[in-house]
């Protein structure tokens, strides 16, 4: 057990330091702008913040394209500015974890510059091949960017494998030097006082003839190396959270038995939350909760609505893709690749009782929630931007010109991506000076049940139990812990629902008059699109 696995009660909160706060007035958010705002952090109730890729990187996938591993992109700020955000960030209780883009670098990277030079000793720290048409069983992610796996390289005469975008070359972890390069890179911002790393793109590590070249046994055995380093060289407190977007049984594989990363996404149950709201009914949830394997009492699930990329439907069939389509994305500019790009509020139609639900589920589902900045105040998004931009649009800080992300006097053609303009999430409708200071706020009311939830430690690290019961509207499971346990009912339908419950018969107190307690069990009632959380006894 390593001495503090805070990660299994902590809340995290993703941000994009590009759309945060933006100190001086550039139009882009910065490092100093994101010490201005820790104070909201904590306010808020979160305990660790997720910085996607803030490195050097010509930037043409979001920062996930890095041209140099050990510095800052000039835009955010310094080295230095970031060991203060660290400094202030721990002062004020709050850890912060880099998002490592570990798979691949940018072909503007000097690794990969160096390497395509012809008979360049570097050669091999990229994939090579002659003809482009190894790994044929390798899907395509990119689906609506890229047509092959493959790009050449006039300079190197020879063609290199990225499983993203071509300008995202592939590194090698056949070549040794590659792995000792990248652990390297991971001491020196665990040195700066990094509480840990979500390793992006994990899966797809190594390579193999004959396989589709995801999850292999190198590609774990490289993790479990990096975890023992980290845990020799830097104690137990820091945390690896994996970035494998796979089958639940697979996802697990990450963990390890307890070597391996400490966190991974539970990307299928996200899909399958939506799809619950849109059928009215539970099976989908039960099924891949069902479908998930126990996982070592060290390791946590990160369970999410949404993030900075498409709401991704990959690990879904292709009839509950279609589905999800229809439903949630009709108009084709808000379909990519093989997902959904828009933000959580407009997806469910500013719904405020949708919005709780998700959340009430996010928040007891087993796993660690991972909130996404802007959906705390139910921002809205932008189909008009490329790619994912349109979900990555400054934070709303309150009603003025720019929403408080920038000082006023900035030209609003420097602020991109630019701020939402749509009539329902303009900043005057979501900010957060409004929502702060309105009780009834869907701000207020996040910021109150992660004050609940913090009293509920069984949320994070308790058992978690799924009850029988005939009602396909209603989920109802059980999470505990030593003495406590807590009872969660989610009502996905529109339609006030009853559940009966044999197993819990004695265990709550009547005097609720949604409860009927009878010697036969417990029978609850709830309302449309309702949550509720009960007290076991
Ligand atoms: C996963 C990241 O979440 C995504 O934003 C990025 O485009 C890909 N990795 C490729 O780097």
């Amino acid at each position: 057990m390593p001495p503090n696995p805070w990660y299994r009660t902590a809340t995290f909160y993703e941000l994009l330091p590009r759309a945060f706060r933006d100190s001086n007035g550039d139009g882009v958010g910065d490092l100093a702008g994101i010490i201005e705002r820790l104070e909201y952090l904590e306010w808020l109730g979160v305990d660790c913040i997720w910085l996607p890729p803030f490195f050097d990187s010509p930037l043409r996938d979001g920062g996930y394209d890095v041209s140099d591993y050990l510095s800052v992109h000039p835009d955010l700020g310094t080295v230095e500015d970031m060991a203060q955000l660290l400094d202030a960030g721990h002062r004020r209780g709050l850890r912060v974890i880099a998002d490592l883009p570990i798979n691949h670098t940018s072909d503007a990277h000097p690794w990969f510059r160096e390497a395509r030079m012809p008979g360049s000793p570097m050669r091999n720290w990229y994939v090579w091949d002659e003809t482009g048409s190894r790994y044929p069983e390798a899907r395509i992610i990119f689906l609506d960017y890229e047509a092959s796996n493959w790009t050449w390289d006039p300079v190197a005469e020879a063609n290199y494998w990225h499983r993203f975008y071509h300008h995202q070359p592939d590194l090698n972890y056949d070549n040794p030097e590659v792995g000792e390069a990248v652990l390297d890179v991971m001491r020196f911002w665990l040195d700066l006082g990094f509480d840990g790393f979500r390793l992006d793109a994990v899966p797809y590590l190594y390579e193999r003839d004959g396989t589709n070249c995801e999850n292999l046994p190198e590609t774990h055995a490289y993790l479990k190396r990096v975890r023992r380093t980290i845990d020799e060289e830097y104690g137990g407190d820091r945390v690896l959270l994996a970035e494998a977007n796979q089958w639940p049984i697979d996802a697990a594989a990450y963990f390890g038995d307890g070597d391996e990363c400490h966190m991974n996404f539970h990307f299928p149950v996200m899909p399958r939350l939506y799809m619950a709201l849109a059928r009215e009914h539970v099976r989908d949830i039960v099924k891949i909760l069902r479908d998930t394997p126990p996982i070592p009492e060290t390791c946590q699930w990160g369970i999410f609505l949404r993030n900075h990329d498409e709401l991704t439907l990959e690990m879904v069939t292709d009839e509950d893709r279609e589905f999800m389509w229809d439903v949630y994305a009709p108009e084709p500019a808000s379909r990519l690749n093989l997902g959904i790009r828009r933000r959580l509020t407009p997806l469910v139609g500013n719904d405020r009782r949708a919005l709780e639900l998700l959340h009430g589920l996010l928040f007891s589902l087993p796993g660690s929630p991972i909130l996404y900045y802007g959906d705390e105040i139910g921002m809205g998004d932008d189909i008009s931007l490329p790619d994912r931009d349109g979900v990555r649009t400054p934070m709303q800080w309150d009603g003025s010109l720019h929403a408080g992300f920038t000082g006023s006097g900035v030209d609003a053609a420097a602020v991109y991506p630019p701020i939402v303009a749509a009539e329902a999430y303009r900043p005057e409708q979501a900010n957060v000076a409004a929502q702060r200071a309105d009780p009834g706020s869907l701000l207020n009311w996040v910021r109150s049940m992660l004050a609940v939830r913090r009293e509920h430690p069984e949320m994070g690290r308790g058992t978690f139990e799924i009850l029988e019961h005939d009602n396909d509207a209603v989920l109802a499971f059980v999470r505990g812990m030593g003495s406590r346990a807590t009872l969660v009912a989610v009502n996905v339908s529109e339609h006030p629902q009853a559940v009966h419950l044999p197993s819990l018969a004695g265990r709550v107190e009547a005097g609720d008059a949604d409860l009927i307690v009878d010697p036969t069990g417990l029978i609850v009632q709830i309302g449309p699109l309702e949550f509720r959380w009960l007290r076991l006894s």
